[in-house]
């Protein structure tokens, strides 16, 4: 959240990560650092330990990332000498991280490398990153902890991955393991769409604008809709999504951390427990759903054979690993409430789901008619109210579109459209989320991160949907072929109060 400067002057820091052999770490965390590296933000006595049970060393764990580093770093066509820099920051442990002699071990090397380092007044930070299933994660939280490594309340981080938990319940479970060897501000808890740029630049263009926050409200805006849509299916990923589903894997955190966003009061101060504070006034404010108000309020849905990209793509109950008679939601839609004076009566939209039409994020804001209509009817025929589109990816960028007057003798309204595209307005690259992210953890900044009481707010507000859905198989899965815009039910949430889903790929980014 704090603007680039070099980290070069940061204390020397151990940055311990489990789960180093996993894909997570090959594809997202290794090449976020390299980046950071690259950049020169890694702070000058900088480590990074993998842990893991397999059988590589220092040098095989390196040329094993060597290839993601290729394939996902902007910089991955760097000369030679900014390798072998990298490289020789990479440690591998290799222990059994069920057992507690792994953590007793990694003690004593970062006992050993904080020695190496000198510096004996300067304090040493120690990052411990999971990037690992999160059924492990309490079991490395107590090994931390019996080790001595969570003692430094100041210097010693423990960064956890969604999903927290399958259910409320299995939440709490994981929660208070953590917060037993951690306190509440060592815990940071990635929520990637937090670390997006245009995701972080809702609160710029909400909060450094005096013109937007006055229209800001139910006076002005008449629903807000956000929709996360990915062409990808389930890929390799059958084991985690069988038990999740799209409203676990993504509206659970994602698409709820947007909402927050839209929704939130201005902060007091751009402070880590400020931000947060004012997320968390809005998830307070949501509007529960009772289970007999599920079909109401929510909508399900689960591809079936279709198209992508002129492709033809198998539909979720035949991919592999798959049960072929799942339950899973591979969509879902919900349309939510914010009870306070700011959104009384505004529906909030959200929908997500797998093999859609197009891979794409964004926030729209459509806003009231005019009060009174003083133009004959025969100029508005292609009227729409006006609408702000916050388009998170692809292709970052802001779009209002409002009502212009067609060029020539007659009165005819046309929508038109004013841009602004990251692209254009910046030639800076834009960092990826995990490297915003890292570069917090390492500043020790929570801005960007989720607290404990929203993921717990979270999880109270789906379990009557979930609860339902589980126990409801659903009859007519799959109900949407892969490539469409998803399931009839979600067209009927929006429809029955007269408005309907815009369709994103109507909203033109690209120049
Ligand atoms: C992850 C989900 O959190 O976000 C994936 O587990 C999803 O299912 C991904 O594909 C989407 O992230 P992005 O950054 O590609 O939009």
């Amino acid at each position: 959240m704090n603007s680039k400067n070099s980290n070069a002057q940061h204390p020397p820091t151990v940055f311990v990560l489990f789960g180093a052999g996993g894909d997570l770490s090959w594809r997202l965390i290794i090449p976020a650092l390299f980046n950071l590296h690259v950049g020169k933000h890694l702070p000058e006595q900088f480590a990074i330990i993998g842990v893991d049970r397999q059988d590589y060393t220092d040098q095989s764990l390196a040329e094993h990332y060597r290839e993601s580093i290729q394939q996902y770093s902007r910089y991955g066509t760097c000369s030679e000498d900014i390798w072998q820099s990298f490289f020789q920051l990479i440690h591998y442990h290799k222990g059994d991280i069920t057992a507690q002699p792994c953590y007793d071990e990694l003690a004593d090397l970062i006992a050993k490398q904080n020695k190496n380092w000198g510096h004996h007044q300067q304090h040493k930070e120690q990052i411990f990153y999971l990037a690992t299933p999160p059924f492990l994660f309490s079991g490395i939280a107590k090994g931390l902890g019996a080790a001595g490594l969570s003692r430094d309340r100041e210097h010693s981080r423990i960064v956890v991955e969604k999903p927290l938990g399958r259910n409320l319940e299995t939440f709490n479970e994981i929660n208070n393991v953590l917060r037993t060897h951690f306190k509440e501000r060592q815990i940071y808890r990635i929520d990637h769409f937090l670390g997006k740029e245009n995701v972080q630049n809702i609160l710029a263009f909400r909060f450094a604008n005096p013109i937007f926050e006055p229209i800001w409200n139910r006076n002005y805006i008449d629903s807000v809709t956000i929709t996360v849509a990915e062409t990808l299916g389930v890929e390799h990923r059958a084991a985690f999504y069988e038990t999740a589903g799209a409203m676990r894997d993504m509206v659970q955190n994602h698409v709820l951390q947007l909402l927050c966003l839209v929704a939130m009061e201005p902060p007091v101060t751009f402070s880590a427990d400020d931000i947060r504070d004012r997320r968390m006034g809005v998830m307070h404010s949501l509007r529960s759903i009772s289970k007999d108000q599920v079909n109401r309020y929510a909508a399900r849905g689960q591809y079936g054979i279709g198209w992508i990209n002129g492709a033809k793509v198998a539909g979720y109950r035949e991919e592999e690993g798959i049960n072929p008679n799942s339950n899973t939601e591979t969509y879902c839609a919900l349309q939510l409430h914010v009870d306070n004076w700011r959104w009384q009566g505004v529906p909030f939209y959200l929908r997500t789901g797998k093999r859609l039409s197009a891979k794409v994020s964004e926030i729209s804001i459509r806003f009231r008619d005019v009060p009174h209509q003083a133009f004959p009817a025969s100029a508005g025929l292609n009227a729409r109210p006006a609408q702000l589109v916050i388009r998170l990816q692809p292709d970052e960028g802001i779009i209002l579109k409002f009502l212009a007057k067609q060029p020539g003798q007659e009165l005819i309204l046309r929508p038109v459209d004013m841009r602004f595209s990251y692209s254009d307005s910046f030639k800076t690259p834009s960092p990826d989320a995990y490297e915003t992210l890292l570069w917090d953890i390492m500043r020790n900044d929570a801005t960007l991160f989720v607290r404990s009481d929203q993921v717990e707010a979270a999880w109270e507000l789906l379990m009557p949907i979930l609860d339902v859905w589980e126990n409801n198989q659903a009859v007519n899965f799959p109900n949407y072929s892969a490539g469409t815009w998803g399931p009839e039910s979600a067209e009927l949430l929006a429809s029955r109060e007269g408005r309907s889903w815009f369709n994103p790929a109507l909203f033109e980014f690209i120049k």
